[in-house]
């Protein structure tokens, strides 16, 4: 009988930002309900039962308190859950009093809200238009030598080589559906498919205010859960790539409609019914705001990899929020979170067209982007090259010589201007137009491009790009004196090509989005990285049938795909053990900035976890680390000696060399000389600082089949700012005599979380007084009069500008409260809050486990308990325990109060 930590997102008004600008208008539907976070289904809940607990003697015991239950949402009957969702009726102060009860209730372990939560946006690079192209069906092929670039970047591609496909395995995924009918994904849903089981939870009514379960998976309109189903098991298909385990078989469990949203009801049920139904090893690409293990949804995942199924989860792209900001469930202690470096290329879906050479009936494809005008018809035309040189800055500037035959019956070829220069594209148009060109195809200067382009002349008819390697190869074969053909069709029946584009400036390097590190209880996350910026993968074919997306999203598929791998070759599907193994043999990252690699520091531990994922190493790595990284804490739970074992599983002694590789310090804030911290978004400030560790011994041999254990004792750097929190990291790093070369990542804090203020008064990083007003979050002058309708009554919103607390707290703050304090009389009741006599806190607090993005609240004139406050002047006081903090202890709270502000009702 607790009150969940949850519950206090309740019904407030309160809403977790999902950036440090906060959302802050207020259309007139959202103002004209009642305080309500619009982040939670209002009236929902989720309860989970102490033991075996029926829901309907459930339903029948809150029937005879007199709760009205409008409707059931969910049944969780679940080896690791027992629980379930309903729909209670009732207004603000009658839900607020139910949940209370409910709470209090033996059979009730825990209730908390339905929350909504949206799968990430995918941030769609290309999208394939061409669907008729398609095979009906492709045979389903396992391992090809395949040089897809995020296998290539893993070593996935070496296990594919060595007929590895993940054979025998399941993975169950948790995502928004899959196209099945998909061919390089088997083209069928059941037993016998590739997609072989799954279930949807959400059904396919997007009006119905209830999900709708049915068993059928399919997603023909969001396409995030094709794309993820492809990365790890699509089959040989005609754009030559297939995914990381082809071999596997997979589960998909739905948890949304066409609308993207979802609740954390479905996801979590998603989740346990993976587990149930068998699954080895599950993969969600999904999450909500958090930095908290343990928050709910983390804790269950958490519970599901303890149990024995490996748990990969995004941990999503908030990357540019900085530190101390992984998602729900990422961020259970159990999960691995899979981090997300950015493709060596970028797959580029353009046109397919054809050339020959010299009049042969052999055709080889290339790619070509439609420019405009593009192709109506489809032309069969010899190439002809303004100029034989391909580092030509020129091309066709002046006007061409008296020599130049007529072009309108040739394909005209030429290099993009240098950008910048006078020769624009329009000039080259204008004298290729002179000689009559009607159809013109520009080569890009750099292979990181395909030019997108524009012409207008009147002789033109099509223009299109093609890249600067395609380019060269035309005019060698030109320059050989070969004649070259090329066949392009018009736009609509030209098939759809994938170009890989190089990726100079951050391929390879750990993607900015990246959601970055450590827990707020400072454990590490993410754990490693894979491949997620611009990945090529399969898409609903009514989408399109092929997709380049980004995200952690992308990432965390490959990296179950790997683990997948290492579990065939290796025969376990220990959760710990994998996991210890990928992030053992992972090659750390170097810095790089968003614009910049700083070759001489690796990143973050925060940012990239152990580093980027070698699978085969880790499917062949005879040695086991007995962790897979270590949390030194801060400096209040510092322990400086600690231990891991060593497990040598080779036939013979091996002996390890101790070294140590420091990673970049970053502070939690900035110093910028105010009194308050300034909180920071990335990159966080750096720091001139690091660890120095020391071992018992250096090198240690540990006998065939034996295991040693090592000390590590590390001295934090001392010469750091411990009041801006600096994060300190690195890699341990053995390297063994049998040539592993393995690494352990530990970060730790030098500082007190604890001695850091929870709340600060003021705009920079702090708490303020708003309104409701537009979009900037201005702090409103002392005294602001707001004028509302009377909660209680119907009157209309429109116009209504309401007053609105912000919080921003330094770092996730476990509890938060907010009251609010009259300055003129009330004729309420009061009770003593930190030194204020407070009518009661504001809808939706406390809150528990908030994010360090913290928390904001539109004020209706009603209180957490359904109170309706008479006209005044009111001041809100924020409240907030420090993190390690005590509730009981008054030490351990930080109060800060807002300008007054007057409270009118319109009449
Ligand atoms: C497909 O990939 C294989 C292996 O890299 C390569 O040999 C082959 O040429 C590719 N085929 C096409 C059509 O790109
Ligand atoms: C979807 O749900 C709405 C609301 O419950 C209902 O009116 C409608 O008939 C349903 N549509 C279908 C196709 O079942
Ligand atoms: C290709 O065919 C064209 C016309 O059909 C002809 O003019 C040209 O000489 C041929 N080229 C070669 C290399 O055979
Ligand atoms: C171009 O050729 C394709 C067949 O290759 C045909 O389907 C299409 O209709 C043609 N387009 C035009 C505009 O004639
Ligand atoms: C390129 O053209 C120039 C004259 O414009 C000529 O001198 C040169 O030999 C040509 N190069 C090749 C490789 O054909
Ligand atoms: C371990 O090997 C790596 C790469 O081979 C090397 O950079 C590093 O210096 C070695 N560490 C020690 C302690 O010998
Ligand atoms: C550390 O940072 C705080 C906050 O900006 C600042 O007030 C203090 O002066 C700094 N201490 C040192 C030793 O620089
Ligand atoms: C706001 O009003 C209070 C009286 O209710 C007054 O004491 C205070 O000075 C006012 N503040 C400002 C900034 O006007």
């Amino acid at each position: 009988m607790r009150v969940h930590p949850a519950l206090a997102a309740l019904l407030g008004a309160l809403t977790y930002t999902t950036n440090a600008v906060a959302a802050a208008s207020v259309d007139d539907a959202e103002a004209s309900s009642a305080a309500v976070d619009e982040s939670i289904v209002k009236g929902s809940y989720i309860v989970e039962f102490d033991g075996d607990e029926d829901s309907g003697a459930f339903y029948q015991d809150l029937n005879a308190d007199g709760i009205e239950v409008e409707h059931h949402r969910m049944d969780m009957k679940y080896q690791l859950f027992k629980g379930a969702s309903f729909h209670l009726k009732g207004d603000v102060a009658e839900l607020e009093a139910a949940a209370s009860v409910i709470a209090a209730k033996p059979r009730v372990k825990s209730i908390w809200p339905v929350r909504k939560i949206y799968f990430p946006k995918p941030d769609v690079t290309h999208v394939g238009s061409n669907v008729s192209e398609l095979p009906q069906r492709v045979k389903r092929q396992e391992g090809n030598g395949n040089l897809f670039t995020p296998h290539v970047m893993t070593q996935v591609d070496k296990l594919l080589a060595e007929g590895y496909t993940g054979k025998g395995l399941r993975i169950g995924l948790v995502d928004t559906g899959v196209d099945y009918t998909h061919p390089a994904l088997g083209g069928c849903f059941g037993k016998g498919c590739l997609i072989e089981y799954g279930y949807d939870f959400n059904g396919d009514n997007d009006t119905s205010p209830v999900p709708i379960p049915d068993d059928d998976p399919y997603d023909g309109c969001i396409g995030h859960g094709t794309h993820v189903a492809g990365i790890i098991a699509a089959q040989l298909n005609e754009h030559n790539f297939t995914g990381a385990a082809p071999g596997v078989t997979l589960g998909m469990y739905k948890a949304t409609g066409c609308g993207g949203e979802t609740t954390n009801e479905m996801l979590l049920s998603g989740f346990l019914a993976a587990f149930e139904d068998g699954s080895d090893i599950i993969s969600c690409s999904a999450g909500d705001d958090s930095g908290w293990s343990s928050d709910p949804w983390a804790m269950v995942a958490s519970r599901i990899a303890e149990a024995g199924v490996p748990v990969i989860v995004a941990p999503g792209n908030s990357g540019n929020s900085g530190l101390w900001y992984p998602s729900t469930p990422a961020s259970g202690l159990a999960v691995t979170a899979a981090g997300s470096v950015e493709n060596v290329v970028l797959p580029s879906l353009v046109k397919a067209a054809t050339f020959s050479v010299n009049n042969s009936t052999q055709t080889e494809r290339f790619g070509v982007r439609f420019g405009s005008p593009s192709f109506q018809v489809n032309v069969t035309l010899p190439l002809w090259a303004v100029s034989n040189d391909t580092t030509s800055e020129t091309d066709a500037c002046d006007a061409l010589p008296n020599d130049t035959p007529d072009l309108s019956d040739k394909a005209v070829l030429l290099r993009m201007p240098t950008s910048g220069s006078d020769c624009t594209t329009a000039t080259q148009v204008k004298n290729l137009a002179d000689k009559g060109a009607r159809y013109v195809l520009w080569y890009s200067q750099t292979n990181s491009n395909i030019p997108d382009v524009y012409a207008s002349g009147e002789s033109i008819e099509a223009v299109a790009g093609i890249p600067s390697e395609q380019g060269a190869k035309f005019i060698s074969l030109l320059n050989e004196g070969s004649t070259v053909t090329v066949d392009i069709n018009d736009w609509s029946s030209a098939g759809l090509f994938i170009h890989n584009l190089d990726n100079p400036i951050t391929g390879g390097y750990t993607s900015r989005s990246s959601s970055w590190g450590p827990t707020q209880e400072i454990d590490v996350k993410p754990q490693v990285t894979t491949p997620g910026g611009d990945i090529l993968s399969t898409y609903p074919l009514n989408l399109g049938g092929y997709a380049v997306l980004s995200g952690t999203s992308m990432a965390t598929p490959l990296l179950a795909a790997i683990f997948a791998l290492v579990a065939e070759v290796r025969g376990t599907k220990d959760p710990q053990v994998l996991r210890s193994l990928i992030s053992s043999t992972a090659k750390p990252n170097v810095w790089f900035d968003g614009q910049t690699a700083h070759n001489d520091i690796l990143a973050p531990v925060a940012q990239q976890g152990a580093g980027l994922a070698q699978a085969w190493e880790a499917a062949h790595a005879t040695t086991i680390l007995s962790e897979s990284s270590i949390s030194f804490n801060d400096s209040d739970h510092f322990v400086a000696e600690r231990t891991f074992t060593i497990q040598n599983t080779a036939a013979e002694d091996v002996t390890y060399i101790l070294g140590h590789t420091k990673a970049l310090t970053m502070y939690t804030f900035s110093d910028n000389g105010a009194d308050v911290l300034s909180t920071t978004a990335f990159p966080n400030p750096t720091a001139d600082g690091w660890a120095e560790l020391s071992f018992a011994s250096d090198e240690i041999t540990v006998p065939a089949g034996g295991v040693s254990e090592v000390t590590v004792t590390l001295t934090p750097p001392q010469s750091l700012n411990a009041t801006l929190l600096p994060i300190y990291s690195g890699y341990i790093t053995l390297n063994s005599t049998n040539e592993e070369s393995l690494v352990l990542p530990y970060l730790g804090v030098f500082g007190s979380l604890h001695d850091t203020p929870i709340v600060q008064a003021g705009y920079d990083g702090g708490v303020f007084l708003t309104d409701t007003n537009g979009h900037f979050n201005i702090p409103s002058a002392a005294n602001t009069t707001f004028t509302l309708n009377r909660p209680d009554s119907n009157s209309s919103s429109a116009g209504v500008i309401y007053p609105k607390l912000i919080i921003w707290p330094t770092l996730g703050a476990p509890t938060l409260r907010a009251d609010l304090i009259a300055l003129t009389d009330t004729g309420l009741p009061t009770t003593n809050w930190k030194g204020y006599e407070t009518l009661g806190p504001l809808a939706g607090f406390p809150a528990t486990l908030v994010p360090r993005n913290g928390a904001s609240s539109w004020f209706y004139g009603v209180l957490d308990d359904g109170t309706i406050v008479p006209e005044g002047t009111y001041i809100f006081v924020t409240s907030g325990v420090r993190v390690f903090g005590d509730a009981s202890k008054e030490e351990d709270w930080d109060v800060v109060e807002t300008v007054p502000f007057v409270l009118k009702y319109k009449s």
